[in-house]
């Protein structure tokens, strides 16, 4: 489908993830049908039992009890994920006016639309914690919940949007591909799709990167330099370093995250090294070099420093970001409200049949 010029992100050393989201979801469907026993007893001990699911890797649902620390998480680090989704939205939906041909243009409106679907599913999924999608929504926009800090970086030229998937939707399958596996079950079955998705992702932004470098000299410099900008905020999007992580050490126990920071920013690097390679793209790193004793990619750590910037709200675009997200919400009121006196009418009318 994609040609065989060129060796795709998922073949490359390193790849598979996509395998990994197949096994994911065989596991999550054998969850399924495993007996837990009918639940706990009206007298057990529900901290108990949630404990013995999360240790049977099976899967908590909406109903099960569970310990209120472990709901807040959970919404947190799901609401984050769907705004990161929408505010995603942004960065290349710049581009679409501007695709180099209508073929581009088919391909970028699609995975921007994608984004928009990802950003559903995760605002459904934490809909199931009990939080409102109109609650979370109002918390992004006040600003008391963030999204990736990816998103502050302004895409200057066409190789952005390439960069973008390549090495930021990369960077999300990598961080992602572990969360099918979440205790969560509302939320690691939204992440399957996901994972899908962005790996198409991913390989369309490989795909132009490919083309450009292949191009004029004009055309790779242009590659080249993306790559130059995106590549220090790509590593940034793993998180702090494992020492200065706050919230990973529970999310581990509760099987929400299974790698650490640290662990998958090394995956990422040794993943795209390769993949560099078959672009004919420099990664912008002078230590990035094989390490033989660790069978894995030294290389030069970003500057967490600019990270906590960036969050803090002092990132190149964050208030334009934020504001274009308040002026669609606002000038998309309408559609809301038509969409739930058109919900309220149905009901109605299926009320009537009822009676
Ligand atoms: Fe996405
Ligand atoms: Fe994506």
């Amino acid at each position: 489908m994609y040609g065989n010029d060129f060796s795709a992100p998922e073949d490359a050393p390193g790849g598979g993830l996509l395998g990994e989201v197949a096994a994911a979801e065989a596991a999550l469907r054998a969850a399924a049908t495993r007996q837990r026993g009918g639940g706990p007893g009206p007298d057990a001990d529900l901290e108990a039992y949630f404990a013995d699911v999360i240790d049977a890797d099976q899967k908590i649902e909406p109903r099960d009890w569970m310990p209120e620390a472990y709901r807040k998480t959970l919404i947190r680090q799901i609401a984050q994920h769907a705004h990161s989704e929408i505010i995603g939205m942004q960065p290349e939906g710049n581009w679409i006016s501007r695709a180099p041909s209508l073929k581009r243009k088919a391909i970028l409106l699609a995975k921007v639309q994608d984004e928009a679907g990802h950003g559903l599913y995760l605002y459904a999924a934490a809909e199931t914690l009990g939080v409102s999608r109109d609650e979370l929504v109002q918390l992004l926009l006040d600003g008391r919940q963030k999204y990736s800090s990816i998103f502050n970086y302004p895409t200057l030229s066409w190789a952005d949007v390439g960069v973008i998937g390549w090495l930021v939707d990369g960077a999300a399958i990598v961080n992602q591909v572990p969360l099918c596996r979440c205790s969560y079950g509302p939320y690691a079955r939204a992440m399957i799709r996901v994972c899908k998705e962005e790996s198409f992702h991913q390989r369309q932004g490989y795909e132009i990167l490919h083309t450009l470098a292949h191009g004029t000299l004009e055309q790779k410099a242009m590659a080249q330099d993306a790559v130059d900008r995106w590549w220090y905020p790509s590593l940034a999007m793993f998180g702090p370093p494992d020492g200065d992580s706050t919230h990973s050490a529970r999310s581990m126990a509760w099987k929400i995250k299974r790698f650490s920071n640290d662990e998958l920013r090394q995956r990422f690097v040794d993943m795209c090294v390769q993949q560099a390679e078959i672009l004919g793209l420099t990664l912008p790193d002078p230590d990035l070099r094989w390490n033989e004793q660790c069978q894995a990619y030294d290389f030069t750590e970003p500057d967490y420093a600019e990270l906590m910037r960036v969050i803090s709200g002092e990132g190149p675009c964050n208030r334009q970001r934020m504001e274009h997200r308040r002026r669609a919400h606002a000038e998309g009121a309408w559609v809301r409200v038509a969409a739930a006196a058109y919900a309220a009418k149905r009901s109605t009318a299926r009320e009537a049949v009822a009676a």
